[in-house]
């Protein structure tokens, strides 16, 4: 068996998303598909697992020609594709997502159901409460849930887009284990990532993609200054992080204890200033995300006193918070932070003018200046979804109100290319220079050691210790997240 691609080509408009792309993959291959952000990888991906139609080229699977018009078509062929934002139905079951698209002809039960949800996610090592709500997995679960039901579906050719953004560590592991085992098992394997360590980690082979075109092929292991230069023609300099000059205190946790199910944060303490950059470490779902919303006044304290500047907020609404000049961007950009269906200059309308009457023109117009002024690859008719999400970030950025004592973000660079999180990094010092303070969740070591004063460190749902940056390196911080203080 063997995936062939020839000559696939795809624009929007002007933009030629994927431009003459050929790519054969062998089975009991676990492929590499490796390019910045907007190199047109889910684009490519997409078109292979039938979401949308090429302008042009060939697929073959096995020698046979395929004429893929829906997802439907293409998991008949053996194609199924996890994407980069889970497209998981969060409201429904855990069985209910397994059950979708079951094979028509022979509908099963529900009692069926779950016993061939147990069967295979048992063959593949994962557990699942069929009952429980696909809102309340965390995007590693929705993960395996997606694999369990793709294989059973009769899944082949497995294409993975992005997969480890979003996810704890551990999870990481347990994918790239279970990514191994499906190539040893004869299947196609394809691993979409702009991460180059996660591709010469994993991969058997790369292709590597930049401005629609494959610029590359490579068996692994390679140099990975090859990798870099096929990926961005050019080699990034780091930008050092000025100073921090820390101001009064902008938010105060007075013995607080912030629970939420899974998570009993107890007795917390700490006081953050302006200008203060916080990470959040730990592992996904380890209390990281319940802090962040008890700072944003999402959920209130069962207990203690929440105070920004001084002000006693601890009942106060989200709203109450918003006006204090908090702001938070919550890690599903699609799902939470944007709307989907709606323009950029639509979202500029709704978070900039009040009132009956939209002012259309002046929309357009503010629009225009967070697109030039952010580098946002789009127009002001640009629907959030067609932006990469690089470019979702950047607008979500743009649209932060100016002047803030506290923004939370989840991962902020989560998804992007090198240069975006850069660039969005820059655009957040600059921020901290004018005296907001910042705390953010991130999975990676590098972000949270690079850019925070402090580390808030998570783990089994409570705050496992609160550290001085400039005191850890990336194993000792590694020990803490795993509850473990370096010896
Ligand atoms: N539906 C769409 N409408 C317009 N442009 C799109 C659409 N989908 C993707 N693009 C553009 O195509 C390019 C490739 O995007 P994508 O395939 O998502 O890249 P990658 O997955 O490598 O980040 C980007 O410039 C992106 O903005
Ligand atoms: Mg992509």
């Amino acid at each position: 068996m063997a995936l062939e691609l020839r000559g696939i080509t795809k624009t929007y408009g002007t933009l030629r998303a994927n431009d003459d792309i050929d790519l054969t993959i062998e089975e009991g291959t676990l492929h590499g598909l490796l390019g910045e952000n907007g190199a047109g990888k889910s684009t490519l991906m997409k078109v292979v697992s039938g979401f949308i139609a090429a302008d042009s080229g060939e697929i073959t699977l096995d020698g046979q020609r395929l004429n893929l018009k829906s997802p439907q078509d293409a998991i008949e062929a053996g194609i199924g594709m996890l994407h980069q934002d889970p497209l998981v139905f969060l409201p429904f079951t855990v069985l209910d997502n397994f059950l979708l698209g079951s094979p028509g002809s022979t509908r099963l039960d529900r009692r069926e159901g779950e016993a061939e949800l147990a069967r295979m996610s048992g063959e593949l090592g994962f557990s699942f409460i069929p009952s429980r709500l696909a809102r309340t997995l965390t995007v590693g679960e929705r993960q395996q849930l997606e694999i369990t039901r793709l294989l059973w579906l009769g899944a082949r050719v497995l294409i993975f887009d992005e997969p480890t953004t979003g996810i704890s560590a551990n999870q990481r592991i347990q994918l790239f284990t279970t990514l191994r085992a499906l190539a040893e098992e004869g299947l196609i394997v394809i691993f979409v990532s702009h991460k180059l360590e996660e591709v010469e980690e994993l991969c058997d082979s790369v292709t590597v993609l930049r401005q629609g075109r494959v610029v590359g092929e490579a068996e692994m292991p390679i140099p990975p200054a090859r990798l870099v230069e096929m990926m961005f023609g050019k080699i990034f300099v780091e930008s050092d992080k000025p100073p921090a000059t820390l101001g009064a205190s902008v938010l105060d946790f007075g013995s607080c204890t912030i629970s939420d199910g899974t998570t009993h944060i107890e007795g917390l303490d700490l006081s953050i200033g302006a200008g203060e950059v916080i990470g959040l470490a730990g592992l996904e779902g380890s209390g990281q995300r319940p802090f962040l919303r008890a700072a944003a006044g999402l959920v209130g304290p069962d207990s203690g006193s929440i105070e920004l500047a001084g002000r006693d907020m601890t009942h106060s609404s989200y709203r109450d918070h918003l006006a204090a000049g908090v702001h938070y961007i919550p890690a599903g950009r699609l799902e939470e932070g944007l709307v989907q269906g709606l323009t950029i200059a639509e979202h500029v309308a709704l978070t900039e003018q009040s009132g009956f009457l939209i002012d259309w023109e002046e929309a357009d117009g503010a629009a225009q200046t967070k697109i030039e002024d952010y580098f946002v690859k789009g127009t002001p008719q640009s629907t959030v979804e067609s932006l990469s999400g690089g470019n979702q970030q950047r607008l979500l950025l743009s649209m932060t109100p100016p002047g803030l004592d506290l923004l939370l973000m989840e991962h902020p660079t989560r998804g992007l290319d090198v240069e975006s999180a850069d660039y969005i990094w820059q655009r957040l010092l600059q921020r901290r220079q004018e005296g907001t303070a910042i705390i953010f969740a991130s999975a990676d070591l590098d972000e949270l050691l690079r850019y925070s004063d402090r580390i808030i460190v998570f783990f089994g749902g409570s705050v496992f210790t609160v550290c001085d940056t400039a005191d850890q390196d990336g194993e000792s911080l590694g020990y803490l997240i795993g509850g473990k203080v370096r010896a």
